[in-house]
């Protein structure tokens, strides 16, 4: 296994570029499965969930191709499919239960593995599928797989209340949806870019969808979805880990490609913490006005709230805030497993249920530390960053699920970093 080794104390200048986003490709590649017409994505993130998620949809038939060394991928899905998502790739990413709604829409039947826990909660599928049961489809959980079958072969359009605003729900609802038989409405959808995304390709297919990026979502079935090219939006969840570069270690540094409108209100946090963040024509430019940021608090909220998925980098940032800073997690059951690990770096922490309440030092102390789950392994590198000594963060292979070419982007901007081989 991989380890990255930081050693701190640099200020960061110059420019990083953004990647596309992994939350938007992930939703974007099974729509593949929607058309028997060509769909390829630009702007793909080269990243190990991508390569995941080109094994499942190839195991179920659709042609995935790598072309530009990963920037884009072409995907065709001809004729009759395999509709099983098995157990031993699901497992390995939750993100794989999005094929679900489209398989029932193109097939009439799925069989997908329910992907398991994972380090930071349950993660269960009743949304989705309370949802595409409200749609004709039959489903039963038998030895950990749902076996959903739609009535009379074809889903039919439905008005679907969600009880919480799932960002995978609303994705799965969404493309199901473009093929049933009638309109579905979903109300309190999710209103993350990605959403938005997904719906732009989605329409560039020849989908009929309103309403995305707001909380109802209507869709009007069609009979067949055609080819599409579709640009994967920016990835602002890498956007936002990056722009706390410079705002933890001092510097100026632009993210390419970064748009304030990706992460309004992540932006209005870091302005309340001393942290400023310039609109240019080629991205966002990002500075600590003073020696310290100041100490702010933070709910995890869904879009447009503040990303749950820039919690853990957020508190990297606020362990050396001044002050005593509050940061609740409501999205998910267990996602501060980053804070032991901040501890052992001289962090002064306490997290009692779905808050932490961090007080912040002068100065953390770099130490060997371990990545647990996608976003804590990036709030351990950020902190390393600002820490006196070296960091050691191992068990790296979390952070190639979401971010490509750490070390590259944040040794270009002045960071002393390197990637090793560990025990
Ligand atoms: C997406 O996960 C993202 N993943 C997550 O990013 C992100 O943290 C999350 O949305 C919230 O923004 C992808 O897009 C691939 P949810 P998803 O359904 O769709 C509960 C990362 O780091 N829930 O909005 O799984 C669920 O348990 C990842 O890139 C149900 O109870 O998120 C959780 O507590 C991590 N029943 C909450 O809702 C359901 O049927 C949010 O889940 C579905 C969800």
């Amino acid at each position: 296994m991989d380890a990255i080794l930081v050693r701190g104390g640099n200020a960061l200048n110059g420019q990083i570029p953004i990647a596309g986003a992994k939350n938007a490709c992930l939703t974007l590649m099974p729509a593949t499965l929607l058309s028997e017409e060509p769909l390829t994505l630009t702007n793909a993130p080269r990243l190990s969930d991508i390569r995941t998620m080109t094994q499942l949809l190839q195991s179920l038939g659709a042609e995935v191709t790598s072309l530009q060394e990963g920037r884009v991928i072409a995907m065709s899905c001809h004729g009759a499919i395999n509709t099983r998502a098995d157990y031993d790739i699901v497992r390995k990413m939750r993100a794989s239960n999005l094929v679900l709604g489209p398989l029932l829409a193109r097939e009439g039947h799925a069989e997908v593995s329910l992907p398991g826990g994972c380090a930071i909660g349950a993660r269960p599928m009743d949304i989705h599928t309370d949802g595409l049961a409200k749609m004709g489809a039959q489903i039963d959980l038998r030895d950990g797989y749902l076996y959903a079958k739609a009535a009379g072969g074809r889903l039919k359009g439905a008005v679907i209340d969600f009880p919480f605003a799932s960002v995978g729900a609303t994705e799965n609802i969404m493309m199901a949806a473009t093929l049933a038989k009638g309109t579905t409405v979903i109300n309190n959808a999710a209103r993350e870019p990605e959403i938005v995304d997904l719906a732009d390709c989605l329409r560039r297919m020849g989908a009929q969808i309103d309403g995305d990026g707001t909380a109802t979502i209507t869709v009007q079935g069609v009979d067949r979805l055609g080819a599409a090219t579709h640009p994967v939006v920016a990835d602002r969840i890498e956007l936002g880990t990056y722009m706390l570069a410079p705002a933890i270690c001092g510097g100026e540094v632009e993210l390419l490609g970064g748009r304030i409108n990706l992460i309004g209100a992540f932006c209005e946090k870091l302005d309340a913490a001393g942290i400023d963040v310039t609109q240019t024509d080629r991205g966002l430019k990002v500075k600590c006005r003073g020696a310290r940021a100041n100490a702010v608090d933070v709910t995890t909220e869904p879009f447009p709230g503040f990303p749950t998925d820039l919690q853990a980098q957020m508190m990297a940032l606020l362990c050396t805030a001044d002050g005593t800073s509050v940061l609740e997690e409501t999205i998910f059951e267990n996602r501060f497993m980053h804070a032991p690990e901040l501890i052992r770096m001289g962090a002064s922490i306490e997290v009692h249920g779905g808050r932490a309440t961090v007080q912040g030092v002068e100065r953390l102390k770099g130490a060997p530390v371990m990545a647990t789950d996608l976003r804590a392994s990036v709030s351990l590198i950020l902190a390393g960053l600002a820490a006196e000594g070296e960091t050691k963060v191992s068990r790296v292979y979390h952070l190639d699920r979401g971010y490509e070419h750490v070390v590259a982007k944040l040794s270009g901007v002045g960071a002393d970093i390197e990637r090793i081989k560990d025990q």
